[in-house]
C-alpha cells in the first residue's frame, strides 16, 4: 500500500517501483528532512493542528528516528519510495495517529525543496572551510619556500624567473574567488520553500517567518511556484564545484609535470603516491592525477543538472528528483579532493638545487630589453636588439650570462658596466616589486593580504 494510492485501482508495476525509487540516494537528506519535519510540527501546533502534547511526541519521535538511523537501527521497506515517505511511515508506526497528521498543509514538493536547500547551505559552508585549509597550506608553503627561485613557464617553455612562493600564492588567490562562487550558491540556497505546498501555497496559515527562523533561513520565498520549481541554487553549487575543480586540476597538472624525472622540481610524499603492480621502481603521483581526473565529474555533474533542468516546466515534475545525485557526488568528491590536495601540498618535498640549476640564462632576456628601454631605446627596438643577442648566443652555444660588456656593446652602445648586474636571478626578482609582481616585497605583501583574507574574509 502507498500513502497516495487511494484513487488507484491497481498497484504500481514492480519495475516502476524500482524506477522511481530514490531512497537509496536521498537518505543522505535524512537529517535535513527530520529538521524540516520537526519545525513543521511546531508550525502545525501553533495553528492548532497538533496539541502541545502531540507535537512534542511527534518531534521527539522524529529526533529518535534520526538517531536510530545513524546507529543503523532503522529498517527501510521496499515500499518506501523516498526518504520523506520512509520517515512518515516510521513516524506513524511509532506514534500512530499523530504521525498521520504531520503532512497537513505540506507537499513533498516544498518538503524536498526545503531539504535540498538546507543540504546545499550546510555542505557548501563545509566545503568553503576545506578550501580555507588548502589556502592555509599554500600560505605555509609560500613562507617555507620563500627563498626558492624557479623558472616561470608560459607555453611550458621557460619564461622568466619567479619566486616559488609567488607560484603558490597564485593558487591561493584563485581559490579565494572560488570561495566567492561558493558563497553565491549559499546565498541562492538561503530561502525557505516550506509552506508553499504543492504549487499554490499551503492551505493553512502557517507562520513562515517563524519557520524560516527555526530552520536558519534568512529569506522566505515570495512565490510558491518559484519555491517548489527552482533548482538554480543546485546548478550554482555545481558550477562552483566545477570551477573549483578546474582550478585544482590545472595546478595538479603542473605538479604532476614538476614531479616527473625530467623536471624533478618536487616530490610527492610517499603517503600520497602509489606504486606500480609491475614496475618496482615506480612511484606515481596518483593523488594529483585523481584530483585532475575527478574534475571530469564536477564538469559532468554540472552539465547533467543543467540538461535535466532545461526541459522542466513549472512547477514540480519528477525530473527534479534527478537533482540529487550529481549534487551529492560533487560535494562528497570535492570534500575529499580538497582534503587530499591540502595534505599533498603540505607534505611536498621541494628540490631546491634541481630547480635552481634548471634556470636558463635566457630567462633574463626580458630584463636585458628593459635595461635598454631605461637607457632610452623604444621597447620594440630593444626587443629586436635583445633577440639578436639571444640568436648570437644560440649560434655560438654560449650562455647569455657569459657575455661581457664589450660584447654587449657590439649590439648597442647603450650598454655600460651596470649591465652586468642584470645577470643575476635575484636582480631579476628584485626588479619586480610592482604590486602583484614576483619581487620579494610584493610577495611579502601578498602573504600579508592572504593571511588577512583567511582571518577576516576580506
Ligand atoms: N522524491 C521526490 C524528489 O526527490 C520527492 C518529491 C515528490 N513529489 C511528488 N509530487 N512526487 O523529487
Amino acid at each position: 500500500m502507498k500513502m497516495w494510492d487511494g484513487r488507484f485501482t491497481k498497484p504500481s508495476d514492480s519495475l516502476m517501483e524500482r524506477f522511481q525509487n530514490s531512497l537509496f540516494f536521498d537518505q543522505a537528506l535524512i537529517d535535513e528532512d527530520i529538521a524540516g519535519s520537526i519545525a513543521w510540527a511546531g508550525a502545525l501546533e501553533r495553528i492548532g493542528i497538533f496539541t502541545r502534547k502531540e507535537s512534542e511526541t511527534v518531534q521527539a519521535a522524529l529526533a529518535a528516528i534520526g538517531k536510530d538511523y545513524h546507529r543503523r537501527k532503522v529498517t527501510f521497506s521496499p515500499h518506501d519510495e523516498d526518504i520523506h515517505m520512509a520517515i512518515e511511515r516510521l513516524l506513524s508506526e511509532r506514534v500512530g495517529d499523530a504521525g498521520a497528521r504531520l503532512h497537513t498543509g505540506r507537499s513533498r514538493n516544498d518538503q524536498a525543496a526545503t531539504d535540498l536547500r538546507l543540504f546545499v547551505r550546510k555542505r557548501l559552508i563545509d566545503l568553503q572551510n576545506e578550501v580555507t585549509e588548502l589556502q592555509r597550506a599554500l600560505v605555509a608553503r609560500a613562507e617555507t619556500d620563500g627563498d626558492v627561485i624557479m623558472p616561470g613557464f608560459t607555453h611550458l617553455q621557460q619564461a622568466q624567473p619567479i619566486l616559488l612562493a609567488h607560484y603558490w600564492l597564485s593558487f591561493f588567490f584563485l581559490l579565494e574567488r572560488d570561495k566567492g562562487r561558493i558563497t553565491n550558491a549559499v546565498v541562492a540556497a538561503d530561502m525557505l520553500p516550506l509552506g508553499s505546498g504543492a504549487i499554490a501555497g499551503s492551505g493553512f496559515d502557517i507562520d513562515r517567518v517563524r519557520l524560516a527562523e527555526t530552520l536558519g533561513f534568512t529569506n522566505v520565498s515570495d512565490n510558491s511556484i518559484d519555491a517548489v520549481a527552482s533548482r538554480d541554487y543546485v546548478l550554482e553549487a555545481l558550477a562552483a564545484c566545477a570551477s573549483l575543480g578546474i582550478g585544482m586540476s590545472r595546478y595538479a597538472e603542473d605538479l604532476i609535470i614538476f614531479s616527473s624525472h625530467e623536471f624533478g622540481f618536487v616530490e610527492v610524499d610517499d603517503a600520497w603516491s602509489t606504486g606500480s603492480s609491475m614496475m618496482p621502481q615506480k612511484k606515481n603521483p596518483d593523488s594529483l592525477e585523481l584530483i585532475r581526473g575527478k574534475c571530469g565529474r564536477f564538469i559532468g555533474n554540472y552539465a547533467r543538472m543543467a540538461a535535466t533542468l532545461k526541459g522542466v516546466g513549472l512547477a514540480y515534475y519528477k525530473d527534479l528528483q534527478e537533482d540529487k545525485e550529481p549534487l551529492f557526488d560533487s560535494v562528497a568528491q570535492m570534500e575529499m579532493a580538497l582534503q587530499v590536495f591540502t595534505r599533498v601540498i603540505a607534505t611536498l618535498s621541494i628540490r631546491k638545487e634541481r630547480i635552481t640549476t634548471d634556470l636558463h640564462p635566457f630567462l633574463l632576456a626580458t630584463d636585458l630589453a628593459d635595461y635598454l628601454v631605461r637607457k632610452g631605446m623604444p621597447f620594440r627596438q630593444a626587443h629586436q636588439t635583445t633577440g639578436r643577442i639571444v640568436g648570437h648566443c644560440i649560434e655560438r652555444n654560449i650562455a647569455l650570462t657569459s657575455l661581457t660588456v664589450d660584447e654587449l656593446r657590439g649590439f648597442s652602445d647603450l650598454f655600460s658596466d651596470d649591465a652586468m648586474k642584470l645577470f643575476s636571478w635575484e636582480g631579476a626578482i628584485a626588479g619586480r616589486n610592482v604590486r602583484g609582481g614576483t619581487g620579494r616585497t610584493s610577495v611579502k605583501a601578498q602573504i600579508r593580504r592572504a593571511k588577512k583574507l583567511i582571518r577576516t574574509g576580506q
